[in-house]
């Protein structure tokens, strides 16, 4: 048994502590400062707990609900991103309408009394799309991101700046009394700095003065950077952050994201990262010394629009956080983290100034003692994957299952175990529109895309040359991008008559091909590899023909060094290949007169919006038709539960509720059989592939509607059938808890009274929500009949899980539980 002092109680120093005078209120602001153990805040030391929830992937109506569900939840601290992209959508004309009102969303944290953590990057990755830079950017002469590149430095200190002046004119930096204690710049630039060279590095430098100058007077952080120059805060993000050792003593041990799940793509499959791991990556990182931990997501939200990364991050940004999608709580996550953030704010003088010591036990157990002369608190841990530690402590014997952290806020009892989850399961449905009236299938009318510009007569915008990425033609308006060409053949060609190919080097995201106005195939990058050959068989005919390539981008590349110049588009080269005889003729496209044209007619023409007058036909309304536009009137579901439109049935586009875009829908893209694990064990290292869901199924089905009204209008690109389309509420279906006795359980159906007990049994009982089952032993006592008159008809039921309460059943000696399933 070894005895380590990690850290000796040492006197810290604190420094570029500033404070300014707040203007408006005429009192001294809050000092944020830090030193190697805590950030320290109106001069306490403290254990802080945050969460990211990103503005614009919810709606200003959602924020102050999903705020104060992190605030109930046991955070501190709200994080965001600020996304350059969607703010500068054109170089110097600034969007921070509705779902881009950053000041109001920092309002509302502070409204909640939370402190913000501000990542103005201005790179954010986050699965956004092109990682949050404009495409404009991109296109401006001579540019490199994130290097030292003159034009890329002076833009992005020119949207910095603006930020940071728009934040400070409202006083919301803690220094001047408001609510942002932390800000960010650049974003896991140390990830990928290799390649960038010295110029990397110099870079890094020019980051860390120039966000300096800009004189917040609270710490910048730089996530991943470990040469983050002084007085940079290097943090650190992932699954688990509790080796990390920030590049100064001074800087407190400090975590930006710990991922609570991960994001989706087409064709993928749904996260899961289990609540246990969560809880236990969390525990671990305060047992050894951390202080700032920021869930990354805590609400994951919807990527509306066309704001989703890629190539092919989904709609749907749910991330499996402790908020589900639509805002709900997802549990048990939810409240399990609660209650471990619970914990930890109660030793949080503890944890921030005592002394520290380890013991290690060998067999990854470990026990922490933090020491300070009014008491001391405990962690023992369990890094074990496989077997439970039984630590003997102080005269006292103590069991850790594998995997997990033991918090004793006094060194004596339990308080918590990041294993044992007494919060319960909710198992959310969704349940059909019952407003009035509402018919049982929506009633369609459509129209067709009009593409015979493009298709018969290969008219575009502009011509060049040569084949140019989509990105530098379309400055990224738009995810169409028509290519069209002519080729004559000679009567007397000799190939005419025969059969010839069409080949196409691309790397468009998805590809429809047209020759002489008429499909000739389609082809979408599948299996990661957006780059592969297309090539068809064609008949050409004597005379013009008509080449029309429609090129569809779903989310620019958000990651990764040089990521800017990720091809998207047809980037050729592009052949006719034909046999004469034992001849090949090739004849390469590659420089022909390409002519260009961005975007479709039905979206220039806005067919989207509620009052557009153009002419809908509600006569037979064509299944399995490509480039089709149906709409549909639908009530708004009675009722505040989220709203979801369920697009089963459709092939790829993009939808519309009263005429704002809900986002790209793809549910013909199934995920593979292969890979799903509903066991999922949550003890090991978590990865992106472990306890997947939803295998064989299509990668996301359902869609955000968060303003119910009552227009819906789709784009379909490759055909489906819009009569199953239908409007559905998500809310709990039903609520499960498992515990073992002398625990309380609290069964709630998100202020809705709990209807029935559907299953109970208090003894050995197995399985999981949904499925349990009577074990070998169980209480003659009726414990649905229990449960029954203490639940039913209540929004919410405490039970003490006792044996007085439900009997003694004899479980030779094993401990007892309560398992119930209630219906909501
Ligand atoms: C990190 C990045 C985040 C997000 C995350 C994965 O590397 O900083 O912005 O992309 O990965 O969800």
């Amino acid at each position: 048994m070894a005895v380590t002092i990690l850290y000796p109680y040492k006197s810290f120093v604190s420094f570029h502590i500033s404070s300014f005078k707040n203007h408006s209120s005429n009192v001294y602001a809050t000092i944020v400062s830090h030193d190697g153990r805590a950030i320290t805040i109106d001069g306490h030391r403290r254990v802080l707990l945050s969460g990211s929830i990103h503005y614009p992937r919810s709606t200003p109506e959602m924020w102050p609900d999903l705020i104060k569900k992190g605030k109930e939840g046991g955070l501190d601290a709200i994080e965001t991103y600020v996304f350059w992209n969607a703010h500068e959508p054109t170089r110097r004309q600034y969007d921070f309408s509705r779902k881009l009102d950053l000041i109001r969303f920092l309002k509302t944290i502070q409204d909640e009394g939370l402190y913000g953590v501000l990542r103005i990057g201005p790179y954010a990755c986050a699965e956004w799309n092109y990682g949050g830079f404009p495409v404009w950017l991109h296109n401006m002469p001579g540019m490199v991101f994130r290097t030292t590149n003159k034009a890329f430095m002076d833009e992005m200190q020119n949207f910095t700046t603006m930020i940071v002046d728009m934040v400070k004119k409202e006083n919301l930096f803690a220094s001047q009394g408001g609510p942002i204690i932390l800000a960010q710049i650049e974003n896991e630039y140390g990830n990928v700095m290799g390649p960038y060279g010295e110029s990397g590095k110099e870079y890094i430098k020019w980051c860390a003065n120039m966000a300096q100058s800009l004189d917040v007077g609270v710490p910048w952080i730089m996530c991943q950077q470990n040469d983050a120059p002084q007085p940079m805060l290097n943090t650190c993000n992932g699954f688990y952050c509790d080796n990390f050792v920030p590049n100064n003593p001074n800087t407190p041990k400090m975590w930006t994201e710990n991922w609570t799940g991960w994001f989706k793509q087409w064709g993928g499959k749904n996260p899961h990262r289990t609540t246990e791991d969560v809880a236990f990556s969390v525990a671990r990182f305060f047992q050894r010394g951390g202080t700032f931990n920021n869930y990354y997501m805590y609400h994951g939200g919807t990527n509306f629009d066309r704001t989703a990364g890629g190539p092919y991050i989904t709609t749907s940004y749910d991330y499996d956080a402790p908020l589900d999608e639509y805002g709900n709580l997802s549990q048990p996550k939810y409240g399990h983290l609660k209650q471990l953030h619970d914990v930890l704010h109660s030793i949080e003088k503890t944890l921030t100034y005592g002394n520290i010591s380890t013991i290690d036990f060998g067999n990854s157990a470990s026990a922490t003692i933090y020491k300070t002369e009014e008491g001391s608190s405990c962690f023992f841990g369990n890094g074990n994957e496989n077997s439970d530690a039984t630590i003997s402590f102080q005269g006292e014997s103590y069991v850790v299952p594998a995997w997990s952290v033991t918090i004793l806020p006094d060194c004596k009892n339990e308080a918590y175990n990041t294993a044992k989850i007494t919060t319960q399961t909710s198992m959310m449905v969704k349940k059909p529109n019952e407003a009035e009236d509402t018919p049982s299938t929506l009633k369609w009318s459509w129209r067709p895309e009009n593409m015979d510009n493009f298709l018969l007569k290969g008219k575009g915008e502009s011509t060049q040359t040569q084949l140019f990425d989509q990105k530098v033609v379309t400055n990224d308006q738009s995810d169409y991008l028509w290519y069209m060409t002519t080729v004559k053949f000679k009567k007397r060609d000799p190939l005419l008559g025969k059969t010839m190919s069409l080949r196409v080097n691309s790397t468009a995201h998805v590809l429809h091909a047209f020759v002489n106005g008429k499909n000739i195939g389609n082809q979408h990058a599948e299996n990661g590899k957006f780059n592969y050959v297309f090539e068809k068989d064609v008949k050409f005919k004597s005379g013009r023909n008509v080449i029309a390539l429609l090129s569809i981008t779903v989310g620019l590349a958000n990651y990764g060094a040089f990521f800017e110049s990720k091809p998207a588009g047809i980037t050729g080269p592009i052949f006719i290949t034909g046999i004469n005889g034992d001849e090949t003729i090739v004849k390469d496209l590659s420089a022909h007169k390409w002519s260009y044209k961005t975007g479709l007619n039905g979206f220039d023409n806005q067919l989207f919006r509620t009052e557009s007058m153009s002419k809908w036909s509600v006569e037979n309304v064509p299944f399995n038709r490509t480039m089709t536009w149906y709409k549909a009137t639908f009530k708004s579901p009675l009722g505040n539960d989220p709203v979801v439109v369920d697009l089963m049935g459709l092939g790829k586009g993009t939808a519309w509720v009263n005429g704002n875009n809900i986002g790209r829908y793809w549910p013909a893209f199934i995920s593979s059989e292969n890979g799903c694990d509903a066991k999922c064990n949550y003890r090991g290292a978590y990865h992106a592939e472990k306890c997947l869901t939803n295998c064989g199924e299509p990668t996301q089905r359902w869609y955000h509607v968060p303003q119910g009204d009552n227009t819906l209008v789709l784009f379909e690109e490759m055909g489906g059938n819009p009569s199953l389309v239908s409007f559905q509420t998500t809310r709990v279906g039903s609520v499960c808890a498992n515990v073992y006795e002398k625990k309380i359980i609290e069964l709630s159906c998100d202020r809705k009274p709990i209807s029935a007990i559907k299953f109970a049994s208090f003894g050995n009982p197995n399985g999981n929500c949904g499925s349990f089952e009577k074990g070998t032993c169980e209480s003659s006592k009726n414990t649905v009949d229990i449960l029954t008159q203490e639940c039913v008809g209540k929004e919410k039921c405490c039970i003490d899980v006792s044996t007085e309460r439900f009997g003694a059943p004899d479980c030779s000696g094993a401990p007892r539980r309560l398992a119930v399933e209630a219906i909501c």
